[in-house]
């Protein structure tokens, strides 16, 4: 919510909505990162770690707003940026004027001019390496150039990083998203002749090392703390937050999130293969439980398109796949997180002109994929399917102009369903998309086999069905939810009485005397003691 029409959300924004969250139940507000920022990157490259961009407030806005929070029950979770930091942030700067102490700040490499240190690739399209002609060195930014890698093996960076957390600590915030940091300990700097890079910084091998060190010394273990861990295996993830070494309190991890990438790519697209989908599901929520590890759950997120567009469907099943979607985490092993926006059923961009996009990512696939060989026209369409900024549209609050979000004109536009998607016409409508969030947020405050219940997912079930159960003090809870537009048959032994169900997305939900139930398009049934 933008409070003074400059076309930005912004902090005091958020305050004028803590009700609305309240309303919702939500118990926690993850801030994508304020600081001062070129804003290369949508803030997540840094430029000051303890000053706000004046684009989105002031201290005294965030202190209000942490107050306001607080007086609601809501933590503060901030995302903090540890990987790099932006080439304009001071250290930089500093390192740029060749002072030995902050190049050390930074992975400088020598190499011919002509010749990056390694092969690999950045996220964010073309070699990770950039040459800087005054030093004669090159600098590793795994994302974007102005994004420069951080030299975590410098233990002065380590100590920097642990004060922003005992500043921001002390400023009342109470937990932590901590931005890719399972690639922060690079294992070394060698050409990657099977792939792009990352197996050679990916939960490298200081990585845990380095976890339990800042959370230790910045003593925030009794905060919220998740990691972002991109392309990471189950094993690390329960060394990052399962019981042996609890370094984090949870983690995001990606895999669910890669099974329309043909081929692994995201830039190639293909149907979701369900199939994965449910296994990825199901090994992950098992194996996690295994280790006492613990997920955060998540369909969406600032870097993903929406899934109610990629995995629903965001026409005519808008309403029924937004709530079968919800239903699936929300009602799984974790803590469930709610993107802006889903708790109303909000779509994908559909803009189909690169000039619309904002995010760099976007922009620079859009040259990428031509130079593939890919017309403009099969360039746009995988933008349209892929882009970060499906995700970031402004949220629509109202069926007013720009969607009630600004008085001036939005940073990036808004989508032009908000007359039909606006959260004004769902707080108060009984079967709205947003009242079926409500009251899976409230099931999980007041039934305890959601929020501490053991897993299990039913492998068997046909292609397209996710089915689990869980358990807890000698009760079950079982959840079928249909991910396609068809009728599916799927097996419920001893049927469905009705006065069972605890939550479903048809309000005739279904029951039966069979071991089959018949589940419509995208439809979620929840039984209990079944
Ligand atoms: C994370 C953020 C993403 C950002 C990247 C680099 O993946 O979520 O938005 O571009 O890290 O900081």
């Amino acid at each position: 919510m933008d409070s003074n029409g400059d076309g930005f959300g912004d902090l005091k924004g958020v305050t004028m909505k803590l009700d609305y969250l309240q309303k919702l139940g939500v118990d926690y507000l993850w801030l994508t990162p304020f600081f001062v920022s070129p804003q290369v990157d949508n803030g997540y490259d840094v430029a000051d770690y303890r000053n706000i961009d004046p684009r989105f407030g002031t201290m005294a806005d965030f202190e209000e707003l942490a107050k306001e929070a607080k007086r609601r029950g809501m933590g503060i979770m901030l995302d903090m940026v540890f990987n790099h930091t932006s080439t304009e942030h001071d250290w930089f700067k500093r390192a740029l004027s060749g002072d030995k102490e902050y190049m050390d700040y930074y992975i400088f490499k020598d190499s011919p001019s002509d010749m990056p240190p390694t092969n690999w690739e950045s996220k964010f399209g073309g070699n990770a390496w950039e040459y800087v002609p005054a030093l004669g060195k090159w600098y590793l930014h795994l994302f974007d150039k102005k994004q420069a890698d951080l030299n975590w093996e410098n233990p002065k960076v380590r100590e920097e990083l642990k004060e922003i957390l005992c500043f921001w600590k002390n400023k009342g915030v109470s937990g932590f998203r901590f931005d890719v940091v399972n690639l922060i300990s690079k294992a070394d700097y060698e050409n990657d002749n099977e792939g792009d890079g990352r197996s050679h910084y990916t939960d490298g091998p200081r990585v845990h090392e380095y976890l339990k060190e800042l959370v230790g010394d910045a003593g925030i273990e009794d905060m919220i703390t998740v990691g972002e861990m991109s392309s990471t295996s189950l094993d690390n993830c329960i060394r990052y937050s399962g019981e042996s070494e609890h370094e984090l309190s949870m983690v995001f991890h990606f895999q669910h999130l890669k099974v329309d990438y043909k081929d692994g790519d995201k830039w190639s697209l293909m149907p979701a293969d369900l199939k994965a989908l449910g296994k990825f599901f199901a090994d992950w929520q098992e194996g996690m439980q295994g280790a006492n590890a613990w997920d955060a759950l998540f369909w969406d997120n600032h870097d993903q398109p929406r899934a109610l567009s990629r995995f629903g469907d965001d026409g005519k099943f808008r309403d029924k796949s937004a709530k079968l979607l919800a239903g699936i985490i929300h009602l799984m092993r974790g803590t469930p997180y709610i993107y802006q926006g889903d708790e109303i059923g909000m779509t994908n961009t559909h803009f189909h002109d690169i000039t619309r996009y904002r995010d760099v990512e976007s922009k620079n696939y859009y040259e990428i994929l031509q130079e593939r060989g890919l017309s403009e026209e099969e360039a746009i369409t995988v933008i349209d399917e892929r882009s970060r900024d499906n995700g970031r549209t402004p949220m629509q609050w109202t069926a007013e102009a720009n969607a009630g979000f600004t008085a001036g004109t939005p940073w990036i536009e808004v989508v032009n369903n908000f007359g039909r998607i606006n959260a004004a016409s769902q707080i108060e409508e009984e079967n709205s998309i947003f009242s079926f969030y409500k009251e899976l947020i409230s099931l999980r405050k007041s039934h305890k086999i959601i929020s501490d219940g053991t897993i299990s997912f039913d492998r068997n079930m046909p292609e397209g069905i996710i089915s689990y159960t869980r358990e807890y003090e000698g009760k079950t809870l079982t959840v079928w939810g249909n991910m396609t537009e068809n009728e599916i048959q799927a097996e419920c032994k001893g049927g469905v009485d009705r006065g069972d169900i605890l939550i479903a997305n048809y309000e005739d939900a279904p029951y039966t005397k069979d071991d089959t139930i018949a589940l419509r398009p995208y439809e979620l049934v929840a039984v209990l003691d079944k």
